[in-house]
């Protein structure tokens, strides 16, 4: 396809059929070119410095002056229509060639990508973060503390004495040499006490965390389970301030709800009480109801959420708070059970064994 040989000698300027004949051959070779570099190629040959047409061009000075119009026009009209079909060329070659590289660079969008499930906090991971930014918008502080406690700030200091059932083998996982006096907390209530002995009062914290007991693993009960903790020790603090405090969570967790505090005991606070919550499902209508069996709160109107109480005295006391200035509540909620009853999960044993389709499948669904 190449004319590199011809291009050497140009035709002579005033010989038609010569000149035809190049221009004959470059409109060949111009639409034989099927890519811009073919044509780049026969551009040079057909049309460039050396080419016979440019030959023949610069031929033209050397001759006759009379000569050199005929000449002139001959040569001009074969260059023009050889560089208006090389131009022509050139457009098609490069709507082509943009044409294939589309296709071939085509991102085909619609297609499904390749679905990797996306991973999704614990539920009681989720709730304890929820429960938490309640407190946390308070201006209330996180405290932590271990899960393997001493045995006097896990029941002693929290007036919780040697004799109490909580202490007994059958509750509490003790961890040997018993001489050691350590243990895995049953409560999460001994962060309470850490707090008090490392902070000056004011204190307003809430403590998330895990807590253990010797229980069977069964629906409702398991060996490890999670409580929410909390702790105000400031000066003129009542048992108002607890109930304000509750039913605040409560309607956070649950919206509007009625809440009702139930007398109770419990050795480190005086008085005491369980904060109940109205049957989310029954709404308290199966009671003395033959007809109406409610599992979620067992026909009672109520579920137990947590206890709760002023803190006693002799619990200030062992932190060597002055009580006559201070006083506190304190409440602990569990965790787990709450994820039951607001998110509808009936086997507390789901929220270990660790099946991902589990939070999905949680009224409310999975963040
Ligand atoms: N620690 C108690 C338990 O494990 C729960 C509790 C009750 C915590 C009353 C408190 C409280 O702080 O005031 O059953």
């Amino acid at each position: 396809m190449t004319t590199s040989k011809s291009a050497e000698q140009g035709p002579n300027p005033l010989d038609v059929s010569q000149v035809m004949s190049r221009v004959d051959a470059a409109l060949t070779a111009i639409a034989m070119a099927v890519s811009t570099a073919e044509l780049k190629q026969v551009r040079n040959d057909h049309a460039g410095d050396k080419s016979p047409l440019a030959l023949a061009n610069r031929a033209i000075g050397k001759l006759e002056p009379g000569q050199r119009k005929h000449a002139g026009q001959l040569i001009g009209q074969a260059r023009a229509s050889v560089n208006a079909a090389l131009a022509a060329r050139q457009g098609e070659l490069n709507a082509a060639e943009l044409e294939t590289a589309l296709q071939a660079e085509r991102v085909d969008v619609t297609l499904p990508i390749e679905m990797h499930p996306v991973g999704v906090l614990h539920p009681i991971t989720a709730l304890i973060d929820d429960m938490c930014d309640v407190f946390i918008a308070m201006g209330w502080e996180v405290a932590e503390g271990p899960e393997l406690e001493s045995e006097w700030l896990n029941f002693d200091s929290l007036n919780i004495g040697p004799d109490h059932p909580a202490r007994g083998l059958s509750d509490t996982l003790f961890i040997e040499p018993a001489s050691d006096h350590k243990l895995l907390r049953t409560q999460t209530s001994p962060v309470q006490m850490r707090t008090m002995l490392s902070h000056e009062p004011p204190v307003y914290i809430v403590s998330p965390g895990k807590v253990y007991r010797a229980d069977e693993y069964d629906a409702t009960h398991l060996p490890v389970f999670h409580q929410l903790e909390g702790l105000v020790v400031d000066k003129g603090i009542t048992m108002g301030h607890l109930k304000g405090t509750l039913d605040h969570l409560a309607h956070a967790m649950f919206g509007e709800v009625r809440t009702r505090l139930r007398p109770h005991y419990f050795p480190f606070t005086e008085p005491s009480a369980e904060m109940d919550l109205e049957c989310f499902v029954c709404h308290g209508e199966s009671i003395d109801n033959p007809d109406l069996d409610c599992r979620t709160c067992k026909s009672e109107g109520w579920i137990e959420w947590g206890g709760c109480g002023v803190v006693n005295p002799r619990v200030l006391a062992a932190a060597g708070i002055d009580t006559d200035v201070y006083s506190g509540f304190a409440f602990g909620m569990g965790v787990d059970r709450t994820v039951m009853f607001r998110n509808n999960a009936s086997d507390l044993r789901d929220f270990v064994e660790g099946d991902i389709r589990f939070p999905r499948s949680l009224q409310g669904g999975a963040r």
